[in-house]
């Protein structure tokens, strides 16, 4: 095979060097960012003087019917050129001979690969803000939806305080607040030009950098020219952003499918998203909520793919960097699905209303409301703490809850104990008398429900 650039070269390049080294395979998504790269690039080099305005529409509206091409499906790849970026560039040259022949003026395929990358990714980042405001609505929706219901809340996955289910669907809701806000914080550092820093040293040409920057919606234009070539900081940090909203939906999941089980029977899911067994006529299985779960271990994986693939680079560009997009664009697509099937799960969820609640007086979930109600008459938190634990324990001996227990049971562990002790006992005044800002109580719980509709929408 002829090598592309071969006037340096005196043997030709091995058949399997090429399917070894070649990116197009994975890269070709990049050909929409690749093309309004270059069409930037040419407008540069046309105000700047490296080529005439007649060339540089030329290759500009070459170039678009380049994409429309690769968009149709009617482009044709070729096994000896090795990435999009060439593909796009040699098709551009077939066609315009010496003109498309100028457009690699004052860039190389490393600052255009690292420029391609962050304006796929700034992408990328608004379609996932967008998908996870749309997962936040239909998490906002279920609080109205569950209003009066009250769940237990756990810790260790042991039942240890009542709250509103609200809380429960606001708590994920603040989970991917941070997602967003996390993705908004990469954009700044994804929103740096690279173009301009060529192959690694810049350029003697006189290019302009703030110009296709700013043609091409960067904030600015990145500083050091050897730092660009190397830096993939960005794909690191928006693959951990994924990786955290990974765990999030995962944490979602695992929680679901655990309500979901008969051992809980909290939850209903849809048909649509549960599957059957293949010997087991009976089963409904949460296989959806598992799967996003599952995916989580691939988006995870990518995090440390990419540490380890810049960890030991000499500066600036080596070949190692092509390797970059494979763990991105599986981290984004898997995420992405996953978003995409979340609002209709939620919304398609039905809480088991009689069930949760025929057992919501079981497990004590009111005595942290007693132990503050005995704090409230002057009792000290540590002998609080200890004269509920007996009381649990004596309530267990006979079998009964907190409520169901006399006054004078009451007085003998405790003789500041007075009738309102009624007031705090039971699940529903254990959840009404949370009251502290963030907590699972009616009120604020009702609070942050009235927040979250004006953020979301
Ligand atoms: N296909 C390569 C990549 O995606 C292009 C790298 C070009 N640079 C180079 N010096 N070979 O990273």
């Amino acid at each position: 095979m002829a090598k592309a650039w071969g006037g340096r070269f005196q043997q030709e390049t091995d058949p399997r060097v090429e399917a070894f080294t070649e990116s197009v395979s994975f890269d070709s998504r990049l050909y929409a960012v690749d093309i309004r790269g270059s069409q930037a690039h040419a407008t540069m080099l046309a105000k700047v003087g490296l080529i005439s305005e007649d060339e540089c529409s030329q290759i500009c509206s070459e170039l678009t019917k380049i994409g429309e091409e690769i968009e149709a499906g009617d482009f044709q790849y070729s096994a000896e050129l090795e990435d999009i970026h060439m593909h796009i560039e040699s098709a551009l040259t077939e066609r315009l001979g010496d003109t498309g022949r100028k457009l690699h003026t004052g860039r190389s395929r490393n600052d255009q690969v690292s420029t391609d990358l962050k304006l796929y990714v700034r992408d990328a980042i608004d379609e996932l803000d967008a998908l996870l405001l749309d997962v936040q609505r239909s998490l906002v929706d279920r609080c109205d939806q569950d209003a009066d219901v009250i769940v237990p809340g756990y810790t260790h996955l042991q039942r240890a305080q009542p709250v509103k289910a609200a809380h429960y669907w606001l708590a994920y809701c603040e989970k991917f607040q941070r997602d967003r806000d996390r993705l908004a914080d990469c954009r700044k550092r994804v929103n740096v030009c690279p173009l301009g820093a060529a192959a690694l040293a810049g350029t003697s040409l006189p290019i302009d950098r703030e110009m296709t920057a700013k043609l091409l919606g960067f904030d600015s234009v990145a500083g050091n020219s050897l730092d660009v070539s190397s830096d993939r900081d960005y794909l690191a940090e928006f693959v951990f952003a994924l990786s955290l909203i990974s765990a999030h939906l995962s944490t979602w999941c695992e929680e679901w499918i655990i309500w979901f089980s008969t051992e809980f029977s909290f939850l209903k899911l849809p048909d649509a998203y549960t599957t059957g067994s293949s010997i087991m006529p009976q089963k409904r299985n949460p296989d959806v909520l598992e799967l996003i779960r599952g995916k989580t271990a691939r988006v995870m994986a990518s995090v440390p793919q990419l540490l380890i693939l810049v960890k030991s680079l000499p500066m600036a560009y080596n070949r190692d960097l092509q390797e970059d997009k494979l763990a991105m664009f599986d981290a984004f697509d898997t995420v992405k699905a996953c978003l995409e099937l979340t609002p209709a799960i939620v919304a398609g969820a039905e809480l088991r209303r009689e069930q949760i609640a025929s057992r919501l007086e079981d497990g004590f979930l009111d005595a942290t409301a007693l132990m503050e109600y005995l704090i409230k008459q002057g009792v000290p938190m540590r002998t609080g703490h200890e004269t509920v634990g007996k009381l649990v324990a004596h309530c267990e001996g006979k079998g009964c809850r907190l409520a169901d227990l006399s006054l004078e049971e009451l007085q003998q562990a405790c003789d500041l104990i007075d009738e309102n002790v009624y007031g705090v006992l039971g699940t529903q005044n254990a959840m009404a008398a949370l009251q502290s800002y963030g907590s699972g109580g009616e009120q604020p719980v009702a609070d942050r429900v009235a927040a979250w509709k004006e953020r979301v929408g």
